[in-house]
């Protein structure tokens, strides 16, 4: 079993002060402590460098990672942020795709495929989220619709480009919702989604590739979820603006690890 990835998403949650706060008991739990366990943070963009600070000190634990990242270049675009500015403050990883950019922001598979390549680009890590409705599961068609993801957004890239691409399965009813696909639900999924990356681009790639899970993956349910086979980590949304949750879940990839 590799080691696992937890990446803590944040979402557009915080003031300043509580945002300071649970960087500081975060590392706090973490600091001399030799995980094994890979750990990314994704804070909102203004908090950044809190992050990053932090993340390019020798001992740290976490990686710095953003919510998401624009797909153009540069340029007259207000209010966005690119993905050689995130680069040029020590930006390891961008979340990319998921479902609430989709949704509230309209973002395609061809958007989502333009800001990979940027981020390929500029040496970031995407985080790609795929994920099926509750309406889509229910008609028997979420593996249709994750493959049509998966395809349309990454399938263009090189091999040299896709092996340094995580991707994030979250079953949109799961999000948000305290309702977590079952164990053997994600199982399915995640298996299904390095089939695909086998035909695509190999055995080799496909046993490589970091397939996370994410929806309301919490303390409780984290251990049973990292035990599946093809789960190789959690993207956390609610429990990860709690230190001790979060922390709980690296826990749990800690022991899955050991056990295994
Ligand atoms: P959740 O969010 O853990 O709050 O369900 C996960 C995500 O959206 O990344």
């Amino acid at each position: 079993m590799k080691p696992k990835l937890v990446v803590g998403n944040w979402k557009m949650n915080k003031p300043f002060d509580d945002a300071q706060d649970l960087i500081l008991d975060i590392q706090n739990n973490l600091k001399d402590r030799k995980l094994q366990t890979e750990v990314v943070l994704c804070p909102p963009f203004v908090y950044m460098e809190l992050i990053t600070d932090i993340a390019e000190e020798e001992d740290s634990q976490f990686y710095a990672g953003a919510q998401n990242c624009s797909e153009h270049e540069s340029g007259a675009y207000t209010g966005e942020v690119s993905a050689e500015m995130l680069a040029s403050m020590g930006v390891e990883f961008c979340i990319v795709g998921h479902s609430e950019r989709r949704k509230y922001f309209g973002e395609t598979n061809a958007v989502i495929a333009q800001k990979i390549d940027l981020l390929l680009k500029n040496d970031i890590v995407p985080i790609v989220c795929c994920g099926e409705l509750l309406e889509e599961r229910k008609a028997g068609k979420h593996t249709q619709v994750v493959q049509q993801q998966i395809e349309e957004s990454l399938f263009h890239l090189q091999a040299s480009e896709f092996e340094r691409v995580i991707i994030a399965y979250e079953p949109v009813w799961a999000i948000g919702t305290g309702e977590t696909a079952t164990p053997a639900q994600a199982e399915e999924m995640h298996a299904f989604i390095r089939s695909l990356v086998e035909k695509k681009y190999g055995t080799e790639m496909a046993y490589n590739t970091y397939i996370l899970y994410g929806g309301s993956c919490n303390p409780k349910n984290a251990a049973d979820l990292f035990m599946q086979e093809d789960v190789d980590g959690g993207l956390i949304g609610g429990a990860s603006l709690k230190a001790d949750d979060f922390c709980a879940i690296i826990d749990a990839g800690e022991n899955v690890l050991k056990e295994n």
